[in-house]
């Protein structure tokens, strides 16, 4: 294992400065892809002007690492509110006097330089701000955070495909897809000793779990297709209330992002229209979608408990692993995250990074929405601040694990809680399905 809390100073500093330079690289990969008019322009009303994401990547950072952390004098308190997510809800953040993409740029890189110089002549102890370098953590992650985001902004952005990258690993053999009994018992949900993990994540605690079945791998685009053309968007009987409502007030016939083309469906892909890959997960379907496509197809989706089990539970030791195939961070062979391939990967593509119960594709490839609300975990303490997580407790939000292709590693663990409305179809989601054991799938289960 990655002891990455007993790492010396030095070892510590060179992981940040590491994954600080890796996030930024991605941030102005992400933002030279296109011009100036493209930076400021707003591409959805869901989401903020690419310029606007940048700058405030590093304000956040200002505020956190050169303010708090380092004690220094404020680059550009002027800012402050105009990038404050709280203070300007997207659709109003194009009206604002936003820094130009010149200016971003040069305030980035100086807030940057600054930080460099606050990470080397930081004591990385005696605060728990900065202890194991958690607030150096928590604005790499925020960073990679809105380059997902800003990925998702450009799934939107009408216009030239810019965005480039290798097709995800095919599945080397075979694949068979089917439900894995996971057993009833004890298990340990969330963590209290990773280093940079958030507060919602916080603390490890044990929780009962009924025996129940997953599927091995996520709802692929031709499973999809077989509910859409069984003509599951028009029958109200698998939707939910809301979920009808919603349906019906939105008009959904499928997928974000598929093209109807006579009598089939396409999907754009960043720009390039092609065809259905369909053992590809599907992607870009809201909460509603797939708790809908869970009742057609007689199963539901797995609770968020449920989820975290069949990634982390290691039947063989009754411990959580930190990772779906130990806790190694991952590489290339474990799972398609970080924006190295633009599309989830086929199914059967990771089978190094199956969990020991031989559930696959959990981390990476598409987020996974479960069922139920975003509550705290029992003991939960805010930090390092209220507006992190708490202020999203309660009924309004939906719990997304395992990270997508968009995710990076960085922010994304097997304890990693990503949130958001029932509604968003934007974002790269997809999900998986899940039922209760029957009664001889019990007593298989009791028996072992
Ligand atoms: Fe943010």
């Amino acid at each position: 294992m990655t002891v990455f809390g007993e790492l010396d100073t030095e070892t510590l500093r060179d992981r940040v400065a590491r994954q600080l330079t890796r996030s930024r690289a991605r941030s102005t990969a992400l933002t030279d892809a296109v011009d100036d008019e493209d930076l400021i322009r707003q591409h959805s009303k869901l989401m903020s002007p690419l310029v606007w994401d940048y700058a405030h990547i590093g304000n956040q950072e200002e505020l956190w690492l050169v303010r708090d952390v380092g004690g220094r004098e404020p680059v550009r308190e002027d800012i402050d509110n105009m990038y404050d997510a709280f203070q300007n809800a997207r659709a109003d953040r194009p009206a604002l006097p936003l820094l130009s993409p010149t200016e971003t740029r040069s305030y980035v890189r100086e807030v940057r330089d600054k930080v460099m110089d606050v990470l080397a002549s930081t004591k990385l102890e005696g605060r728990k701000l900065v202890e194991n370098a958690f607030a150096f953590g928590m604005i790499v992650q925020h960073e990679q955070q809105h380059n997902e985001t800003m990925l998702a902004t450009h799934q939107l952005r009408k216009g030239d495909p810019v965005l480039h990258a290798p097709l995800p690993p095919a599945p080397p053999g075979p694949v068979v897809d089917k439900g894995i009994l996971v057993p009833a018992g004890p298990f340990t949900m969330g963590t209290s000793v990773e280093p940079w993990a958030l507060d919602n994540e916080r603390p490890a605690h044990q929780v009962h779990v009924d025996a129940f079945v997953i599927d091995k791998y996520p709802v692929t685009n031709g499973m999809y297709l077989e509910f859409v053309d069984a003509g599951g968007y028009d029958q109200q009987q698998w939707w939910s209330e809301e979920g009808w409502a919603y349906r019906q007030k939105a008009s959904l016939v499928a997928p974000r992002f598929w093209v109807r083309d006579g009598d089939r469906w396409l999907r754009d892909c960043f720009g390039v229209v092609e065809p259905l890959v369909l053992d590809e997960p599907v992607v870009h379907v809201c909460y509603h979608e797939a708790e809908a496509f869970a009742a057609w197809a007689g199963k539901r989706l797995p609770t968020e408990v449920e989820w975290e089990k069949a990634a982390r539970f290691d039947p063989a030791t009754g411990r959580s692993r930190r990772y779906p195939w130990g806790d190694e961070d991952p590489g290339p062979e474990h799972a398609n995250l970080g924006q190295a391939h633009l599309r989830p990967a086929r199914i059967g593509a990771y089978p190094l990074g199956e969990s020991p119960l031989g559930v696959a594709q959990l981390i990476g490839d598409v987020w996974e929405w479960t069922s139920g609300d975003f509550h705290p975990y029992p003991g939960f303490v805010a930090f390092p601040y209220r507006e992190y997580s708490e202020v999203f407790f309660g009924p309004d939000y939906r719990m997304l694990r395992g990270g997508s292709f968009g995710a990076d590693a960085a922010a994304c663990r097997g304890t990693f809680r990503n949130w958001d409305y029932a509604i968003r179809r934007q974002i790269f989601s997809g999900f998986r399905l899940a039922r209760d054991a029957g009664p001889e799938e019990r007593l298989l289960d009791e028996q072992r």
